[in-house]
């Protein structure tokens, strides 16, 4: 599992584990706990998913050190106030039981509110609170419009982002721009499993619909978020480091564009 160098310098692990959802502390420790069996050192939460203190508490009793994991949160769209970011984001390194973040996202570009919070972003990275920071469910505007006006530019922009929703000319302007692009609901967030499409070339591959949807996400250059709470989905979802799509794999993947979006859809926001 090739790691990816972002533009703060530091590295982020290929595959990340999705925590949106998991919301029962015994579940959220119990997955957690499988997760770093299986080999996960990346974890997604967020201020909004309200499980940050169940991340904090399974990976300090794992007595992993601190420099093998990427932790990354997100701030909450009501949290982007100029006055509420900084103590907000203090509360989320208690939970999180640790003094800072490998990556800090705004989970959302909210209109009034997005450009000033990137100020304070920007003092927590300089702060080094904050290993690296970035932005999630951003369009190209709003990329432009960040970049334009920014003292640190942002390394990552998590989007939703699978078979289904390809998003080709955001990816390609991320990676011109030197901003990772992380796949928030590499799995549709379930949807779309059952594909014949993704099962004909899951069968080619003796692997499952899941693992070519993950697969796909790797080698078009973006860092999948797979959530499961299930520990055999858990390993599986990990499972995609011994086998490559062709070119008539991919070009079957491309057929199932459909403009499919599970979560939230920030095209029309100003
Ligand atoms: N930035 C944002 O705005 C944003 C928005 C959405 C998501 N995200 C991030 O992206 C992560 C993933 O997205 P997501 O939670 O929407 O969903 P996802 O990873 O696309 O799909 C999760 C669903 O697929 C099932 N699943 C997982 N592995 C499977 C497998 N191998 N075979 C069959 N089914 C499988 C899970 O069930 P079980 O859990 O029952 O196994 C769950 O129902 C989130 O957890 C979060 O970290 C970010």
């Amino acid at each position: 599992m090739n790691p990816l160098k972002l533009s703060s310098g530091t590295t982020i692990p290929a595959i990340g584990f999705g925590l949106w959802l998991n919301k029962d502390r015994e579940t959220c420790i119990a997955s957690v706990d499988a997760a770093l069996k299986a080999g996960y050192r990346h974890f997604d939460t967020a201020q909004y998913y309200k499980n940050e203190a169940f991340l904090g508490w399974a990976l300090a009793s794992s007595n992993i050190p601190r420099e093998e994991l990427f932790i990354t949160t997100k701030i909450s769209n009501e949290n982007q106030h100029w006055t509420d970011l900084t103590p907000s984001f203090e509360e989320s390194l208690k939970h999180l039981q640790t003094d800072y973040v490998d990556l800090l996202l705004l989970h959302f570009p909210v209109t009034e509110l997005r450009r000033p919070a990137w100020r304070k972003m920007e003092e927590i990275y300089e702060a080094g609170h904050a290993k690296a920071i970035g932005v999630s469910n951003y369009t190209i505007t709003h990329l432009t419009e960040l970049l334009a006006e920014c003292t640190v530019p942002p390394a990552v922009n998590q989007v939703e982002l699978h078979v289904f929703l390809q998003q080709p000319e955001l990816v390609k302007y991320c990676q011109d721009h030197n901003i990772v692009v992380e796949a928030y609901s590499p799995l549709a967030h379930g949807e779309g499993l059952d594909n014949p499409v993704l099962a004909e070339i899951a069968k080619k591959h003796t692997k499952t619909p899941a693992q070519i949807m993950i697969r796909w996400c790797l080698q078009i250059g973006t860092v999948p978020l797979p959530k499961s709470e299930t520990p055999e989905r858990i390993r599986q979802n990990l499972e995609v480091f011994d086998f490559e799509l062709d070119t008539d794999d991919l070009a079957k993947i491309k057929t199932l564009e459909s403009n499919l979006r599970t979560a939230w859809d920030p095209t029309h926001v100003a």
